[in-house]
């Protein structure tokens, strides 16, 4: 009989390569992992926590930081946290009722009306009579969609004295720019700004991962992966991919240990991870875009694509609504809209 399972001579562990593995240290977060917990603590004395604004670059740990503050704040403290990234939910609707049935309350998926949930929410709130904490992760998905939910969250505190913690967020430093004043002022958010790790902090991180991962590597594999991850933009999952292929690969060539020259073979595999899992998650109109800039050479300018696209589907959007999925690809940086000098029309390309 043949058995397709054995034990991996390479990998001790090939989860700990995964980039939802939550690690049970972050190195070079210290300060930024301190910072959020003293922003929460006051919530378990029963006071309000500080609502905060968490942004910086792809891939920089901002949600390892907000989901291991997050554990480690519940267990200590028993206070209820609840994590969101925004593209799954995008709307107020699916928000509010995402925190209605964490706190194990039925919600009708559909048919009931936003008001409807903030009754639920309420109910819920006064009968668990804790604090609660909220973290909309990715938040630009929800603000570019539905702003309500930031009116509807500050509203709570009118009803119900349990004291409530908003944590936000997002790669663009500027997403809170347009909104209200009156909103920004009770919103009062504090910034974390997540600088990029440098060259030696990449290491150490992947160093620590290494460890857990692999039985053995050569010297200079994880030196290799870290400037390839900082070359890409700095992104932790980039140097995680070339470790992960990389010991694929040494398994495949039945290798005692991970080599230099595994890592260098994989590396032009391995490019920036961000805009890939954006192109997972973008809708069908949005992909269609970026086909088409795709198939066409030269920079197009907005009527250019639209006119491809209107030929292209069987009942088109408005030039109006095709605008704006225009102007989210851009928001998300997966296409750069720039004026031809010298010609006002706009061109857009893809990055
Ligand atoms: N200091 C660190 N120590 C260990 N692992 C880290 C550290 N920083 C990031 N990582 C790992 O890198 C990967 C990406 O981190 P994370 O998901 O937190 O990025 P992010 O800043 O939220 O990126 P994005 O803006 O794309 O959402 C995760 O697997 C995470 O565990
Ligand atoms: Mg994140």
């Amino acid at each position: 009989m043949v058995t397709f399972i054995s034990q991996s001579k390479i990998f001790k562990n090939e989860e700990v390569f995964s980039p939802e593995h939550l690690p049970e240290m972050l190195p070079h977060r210290e300060n930024q992992i301190k910072q959020l917990a003293d922003n929460l603590l006051p919530a378990s004395k029963g006071r309000k926590p500080q609502n905060t604004f968490i942004f910086g670059s792809p891939g920089i740990g901002k949600t390892a930081v907000a989901k291991f503050v997050f554990r480690e704040f519940e267990e200590y403290s028993g206070i209820k946290t609840i994590y969101m990234n925004c593209w799954d939910f995008n709307t107020s609707l699916a928000v509010l009722s995402k925190i209605v049935s964490d706190f194990g309350m039925f919600v009708q998926r559909r048919g009931w009306a936003r008001d409807e949930v903030i009754l639920r929410l309420i109910e819920a709130l006064e009968k668990s009579k804790k604090a609660l904490i909220v973290c909309l992760d990715e938040v630009d998905q929800l603000i570019y969609k539905d702003q309500k939910v930031l009116y509807d969250l500050l509203r709570l505190n009118q009803y119900v004295k349990n004291p409530i913690g908003l944590i936000f967020i997002s790669n663009n430093p500027h997403i809170f720019a347009n909104l209200e004043p009156r909103i920004m002022s009770s919103l009062s958010l504090e910034e974390i700004e997540f600088e990029p790790y440098t060259l030696q902090e990449m290491r150490d991180i992947l160093q620590e991962r290494v460890e857990y991962g692999f039985y053995s590597v050569e010297e200079g594999v994880v030196a290799l992966a870290s400037a390839h991850a900082i070359n890409k933009g700095g992104d932790v999952r980039v140097g995680l991919e070339c470790l992960l292929k990389a010991g694929r690969l040494a398994e495949k060539e039945t290798s005692d240990k991970v080599k230099v020259l595994h890592v260098k073979k994989v590396l032009k595999t391995v490019d920036e991870v961000k805009p890939r899992i954006l192109k997972e998650k973008i809708t069908d109109v949005e992909k269609l875009i970026l086909d088409i800039l795709n198939n066409e050479k030269k920079t197009l300018t907005f009527d250019e694509i639209y006119d491809i696209y209107s030929k292209n589907v069987e009942s088109p959007l408005t030039k109006r609504m095709f605008r704006e999925y225009v102007n989210h690809l851009e928001s998300i940086n997966l296409i750069k809209i720039g004026k031809r000098k010298f010609n006002r029309s706009r061109f857009i390309l893809k990055v």
